[in-house]
């Protein structure tokens, strides 16, 4: 397919059937973010891959109501930065984008939760929140000096995915020379 094609059919995918996701495409997947350019080459991104049904479930609850696909996830891309790189949530991102479309090359469905600034429903020792990421630690134990940018859902689609038309893209958003 190509890459416009790839962009257009991509949509965010949060019901899923019970298929597994074979464990060669979920590499390839990962592979995909390993791929991508970094600031300073610094690489900053890493990858955690969840092929356990009941351990992503469990994920679900550090994103209350939006990450509620991963009840049904066959599979799940923890996606950390190194705090150390400035540009740790560019790099992510872009690691992030590029997973999703190589899943909808191999037609995966996905979708980004996102966990950066987001709060989980488990209260911590101050009586507050813990945030997203703390709670994803406790149950996923990356090291310190690590914090998640992000989540990708992963299933096969439940339902046909229809694409996005240029049209409905809000085309006026580009803007050419000066803003005026
Ligand atoms: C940075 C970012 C964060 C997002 N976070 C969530 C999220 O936490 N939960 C969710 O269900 N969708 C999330 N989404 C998916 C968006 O809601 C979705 O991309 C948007 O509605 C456009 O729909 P589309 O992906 O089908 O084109 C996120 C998308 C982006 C790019």
């Amino acid at each position: 397919m190509n890459l416009f094609d790839l962009l257009s059919a991509r949509r965010s995918v949060r019901q899923y059937t019970k298929e597994p996701i074979e464990h060669d495409k979920l590499q390839q997947i990962a592979a995909a973010g390993l791929m991508t350019p970094s600031s300073k080459n610094l690489r900053s991104t890493e990858f955690l891959v969840v092929e356990d049904r009941a351990l992503i479930s469990q994920m679900a609850h550090c994103k209350p109501r939006f990450g509620e696909m991963l009840q049904q996830a066959s599979a799940a891309i923890v996606v950390l930065g190194r705090l150390e790189s400035h540009a740790w949530v560019e790099d992510a991102s872009l690691a992030m984008f590029a997973m999703m479309l190589e899943a909808q090359e191999l037609g995966i469905g996905s979708c980004w939760v996102q966990v950066r600034h987001m709060v989980s429903e488990k209260i911590g020792p101050d009586g507050k929140p813990l945030t997203s990421s703390k709670d994803l630690q406790e149950l996923l134990h990356f090291p310190e000096g690590f914090e998640v940018e992000a989540i990708l859902s992963l299933g096969y689609p439940l339902h046909p995915i229809r694409p996005r038309q240029l049209a409905d893209a809000r085309p006026f958003r580009v803007h050419w020379g000066k803003w005026e």
